[in-house]
């Protein structure tokens, strides 16, 4: 069965912990919409346009990726995009709670999709992309958590 999934996230930006979590979704499904939420409520500091050209750039070299951004619901958005299954990334136990919330609602919301969690490579578990975009306002080196292309897009709107 070829299974569609959809990934879905701030990505402000996107960081290498978001990139391991799709290289793994890309070898269980069939192809994996990365969707890049408006979500105006968490104030994000790259615009949503920036927020697309960056996971775009960055996943370019995976086949089976499409990055797309949406403002609408989440539980709407996978239903257009014909997704069976939400991907979530687990980091750690305080992640789970509210993976566990928000897995719930859409069960409810979109029941025949269903949410399964895949956890990053242990050295991505500490990474947010709030604290990583805190270390480059700060000056301080990013190479370890995120691609060129974002440091330096990080540099330029933080420094
Ligand atoms: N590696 C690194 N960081 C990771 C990560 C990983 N593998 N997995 C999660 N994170 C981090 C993110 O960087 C982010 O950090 P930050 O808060 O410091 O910026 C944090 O974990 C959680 O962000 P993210 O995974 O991007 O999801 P989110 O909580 O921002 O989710 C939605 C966005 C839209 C998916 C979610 O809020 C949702 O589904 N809401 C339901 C309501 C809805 O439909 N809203 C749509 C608005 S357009």
């Amino acid at each position: 069965m070829k299974i569609k999934a959809i990934y879905p996230g701030t990505f402000d930006p996107i960081t290498n912990g978001h990139t391991d979590i799709i290289k793994r979704a890309t070898k269980l499904f069939e192809q994996v919409i990365v969707a890049v939420a408006a979500n105006p409520t968490k104030a994000p500091a790259f615009s949503l346009e920036k927020r697309v050209e960056l996971a775009t750039t960055v996943l370019a070299n995976i086949n089976n990726v499409t990055v797309l951004g949406f403002d609408i619901l989440l539980a709407k958005f996978a239903k257009q995009c014909d997704a069976q299954v939400i991907v979530r990334g687990l980091r750690a136990v305080s992640d789970f709670e509210y993976e566990f919330q928000m897995a719930g609602m859409n069960r409810t919301l979109i029941p025949d999709i269903e949410t399964i969690f895949l956890t990053p490579a242990n050295k991505y578990s500490y990474i947010s992309s709030s604290l990583v975009r805190e270390v480059a306002a700060l000056g301080g080196p990013v190479d370890d958590f995120v691609s060129p292309i974002v440091r330096a897009a990080l540099y330029q709107k933080m420094c």
